[in-house]
């Protein structure tokens, strides 16, 4: 059975340069696969707000979305590490909503962590979230719940200035307590400084190849998402072709009197039709 890592197997991975690999998952049977597949973790992403829920970014999402399919990838990876995303608004308020609300990914969902988005004007609620004892991941550079701000989604630290903001965020996050960090849609030499000066595993998507592992986004990776595919994307499968191929032809079949086939039906038992036509008769 595959043994579920910790937060320590995490970090002695990071020092002896073994990658981590983890990818998003939003309900069981994906899940299944990941733990299958030998993923180290799985992000229960807010992203399912555009990858399940068809929303146009995460600003939507609820809390109570992000626990039942966080409780769903509980349930089809046992022994994998979960992180659950804390979705907007459910701990920029205050510090109090952050704790009540991450406890909640733990208490109803069973995620081994939560992932929270922001760099410094987040550490209050880093620090809250793990004095609860609680894992809390940070995830800076292209920061989707604040894509307003951001003017769209768009790499980010791509100038010295802003650069160095992102190093400085990663600093005070490591500082307040977060036992990794995610950066996304970053320049590599950017990730690889991030990388190097903390001491936290520092994690990549869309940051290059300099980081401790790589996190994709299921459904671009299998090829399902179709509104639009990011640079840092890289597309292993096209279910999306392979769905719509599948449909279309049991469209087919049943219209063209195909399906179903004999196969695919119940026989009654020996000697029981003639007794259904003789009790219909009576
Ligand atoms: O919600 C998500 O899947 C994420 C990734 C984009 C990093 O936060």
């Amino acid at each position: 059975m595959k043994k579920k890592l910790t937060r320590f197997d995490l970090q002695e991975m990071k020092l002896s340069k073994k990658k981590a690999v983890w990818i998003t998952a939003y309900d069981y049977w994906t899940a299944q696969f990941a733990e299958k597949a030998s993923m180290d973790m799985i992000l229960v992403g807010d992203s399912l707000g555009m990858c399940i829920y068809g929303y146009e970014g995460t600003i939507p999402v609820t809390m109570d979305q992000c626990i039942w399919h966080s409780e769903a990838v509980r349930r089809g990876a046992p022994n994998t590490f979960v992180i659950g995303d804390m979705p907007f608004l459910s701990y920029q308020i205050n510090c109090d909503e952050a704790v009540r609300n991450a406890g909640r990914f733990l208490k109803e969902a069973r995620v081994d962590a939560i992932k929270l988005e922001g760099g410094r004007r987040v550490c209050p609620q880093i620090k809250a979230i793990t004095d609860g004892g609680m894992l809390v991941m940070g995830h800076i550079g292209l920061t989707p719940q604040s894509s307003g701000q951001l003017g769209g989604f768009k790499a980010q630290g791509r100038t010295a200035e802003t650069a160095l903001e992102l190093i400085q965020d990663a600093m005070a996050i490591q500082q307040a307590g977060a036992f990794s960090l995610l950066v996304e849609a970053v320049p590599p030499e950017v990730c690889k400084i991030i990388r190097d000066e903390l001491t936290i595993p520092v994690y990549s998507i869309g940051a290059g190849i300099d980081a401790d592992g790589q996190l994709m986004i299921v459904s671009d990776i299998l090829g399902i998402f179709q509104a639009f595919t990011a640079k840092f994307v890289k597309k292993y499968a096209s279910l999306g072709e392979e769905t719509l191929r599948a449909l279309q032809a049991y469209a087919e079949d049943v219209r063209a009197g195909r399906f179903p086939e004999a196969q695919h039906t119940y026989n009654m038992i020996d000697g029981e039709l003639p007794k259904l036509m003789a009790a219909l008769k009576k």
